[in-house]
């Protein structure tokens, strides 16, 4: 058994527990990382990609910004379409904001490096991984490293290990209330190596469904359908992949430039909120705590909002003030549900729901009157800009 001790020990090397644990190390505060993935599998996983100023700036703060300033593109809106009409939502014109498309892999790519430069402890492929004494202020983790056995005692455990992982989970049932909402349908997202074909974002209304058009450079397009919740991806080669996208991001007088494909994957859709994130010396944050559908872009945001407050709460709380880290909790809360309504509203907005056959025709016509309401109202739209491009936080 290997004993150890730090101030604050983290479970998952996610963007949430990765930036945490930098930020620790920026306010002078010992942290460790356990993470149960090999550090080439976290590095490998394709994920989000547009970030809010306030993350850029959170980032930027924290010495990460040098690659984003350099390799990530700027954008002042996204495209809406829907009857095969585009229309363009201008987020700097309407509240002068903007959002910045960086991929999650480039920031975990950015952490990891970090990290490793200045000789931070991270355990990956950590086995077993379990935390105890949660009510006291001697909370502990175990887990199983390279054949032996650890122990690490701290003064707080963050949970930032997603919606799969075992802090949550460790917090008595009668204790916490789960709120979840599924969608019938999930996104089939593709990389390609083809340069964009559109300048910013297209979130695309169609009557087969959702699609979309995302960027990671220059050279490499995001894309994404609306598929059944049940489909497989051997149900969607990738010439079927290609046609619905022709189908249903198509406008007359442009072309969306087909690549080859590099990766490609089914995520189901959910919304869900766990009541608390605080429980004795336990934090969550990120996915562990919440998550969005994706189609407003918040899930990684919410994980550096939620981090960005709890490095200042743990911060004010070694300065002798313990305000900010009693009320963390509740404060991402909030902040989270308001993330919650707007990623919900687009997801609703946006996407073809099929399952009642009596409403969906009637559903359908009223999410274009919707569309309809959005881009022709300026007020509509700002509300629209002033969510999308991020609540400060
Ligand atoms: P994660 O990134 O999930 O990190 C948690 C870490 O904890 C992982 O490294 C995991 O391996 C580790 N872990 C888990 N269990 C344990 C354990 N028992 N012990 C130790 N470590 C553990 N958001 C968008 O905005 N747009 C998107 O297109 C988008 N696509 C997504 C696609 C998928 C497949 C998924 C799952 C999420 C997607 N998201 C998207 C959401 C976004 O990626 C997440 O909100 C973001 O990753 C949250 O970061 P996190 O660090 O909280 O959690
Ligand atoms: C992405 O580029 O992966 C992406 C962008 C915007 C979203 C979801 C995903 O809303």
């Amino acid at each position: 058994m290997s004993p150890e001790n730090t101030r604050v020990a983290i479970i998952g090397a996610g963007p949430a527990g990765l930036l945490l644990s930098w930020a620790l190390r920026d306010a002078g505060i010992d942290s460790i990382v356990v993470e149960n993935r090999s550090q080439d599998y976290v590095l490998a996983r394709i994920r989000a990609g547009v970030l809010e100023q306030s993350a850029v700036e959170t980032l930027t703060r924290l010495g990460l910004g040098e690659r984003i300033r350099t390799e990530g593109l700027e954008h002042d809106g996204i495209y809406l379409q829907f009857r095969g009409e585009r229309h363009h939502v201008d987020f700097q014109e309407l509240i002068g904001r903007s959002v910045t498309v960086y991929g999650q892999q480039e920031v975990v790519k950015d952490l990891i490096a970090a990290h490793n430069a200045a000789g931070s402890t991270i355990y990956y492929e950590a086995a077993d991984v379990a935390v105890h004494d949660l009510e006291s202020s001697a909370p502990r983790v175990t887990f199983t490293h390279a054949g032996e056995a650890h122990e690490i005692t701290a003064d707080f455990v963050v949970g930032a290990d997603g919606f799969h992982g075992v802090c949550r989970a460790s917090i008595p049932r009668e204790a916490i209330t789960l709120y979840d909402r599924s969608y019938p349908y999930a996104w089939l997202g593709i990389l390609a190596n083809v340069a964009p074909s559109t300048d910013e974002l297209i979130y695309a209304l169609h009557e087969d469904g959702f699609a979309m058009h995302s960027m990671r450079s220059p050279h490499v397009s995001r894309l994404y359908l609306q598929v059944d919740t049940a489909d497989s991806l051997d149900q969607w080669p990738d010439e079927r992949i290609w046609e619905n996208l022709h189908a249903r991001l198509g406008v007359p007088g442009w072309t969306l430039q087909e690549g080859e494909i590099t990766d490609k994957s089914i995520t189901p859709m959910r919304s869900f909120v766990a009541s608390r994130l605080a429980y004795g010396s336990l934090f969550l944050a990120g996915d562990a705590g919440h998550i969005v559908p994706p189609t407003g872009a918040k899930g990684l945001n919410s994980a550096i909002a939620d981090v960005t407050m709890l490095a200042a709460a743990l911060a004010a709380h070694y300065a002798d003030d313990d305000a900010l880290l009693s009320g963390y909790g509740e404060a991402a809360l909030r902040r989270q549900w308001r993330v919650q309504q707007f990623s919900q509203w687009m997801t609703d907005l946006l996407h073809r729901n099929r399952t009642d056959l009596q409403t969906m025709e009637f559903d359908y016509q009223s999410q274009l009157g919707r569309l309809d309401y959005v881009t022709g109202s300026v007020h509509a739209q700002r509300e629209l800009a002033e969510q999308y491009s991020g609540l400060p936080f």
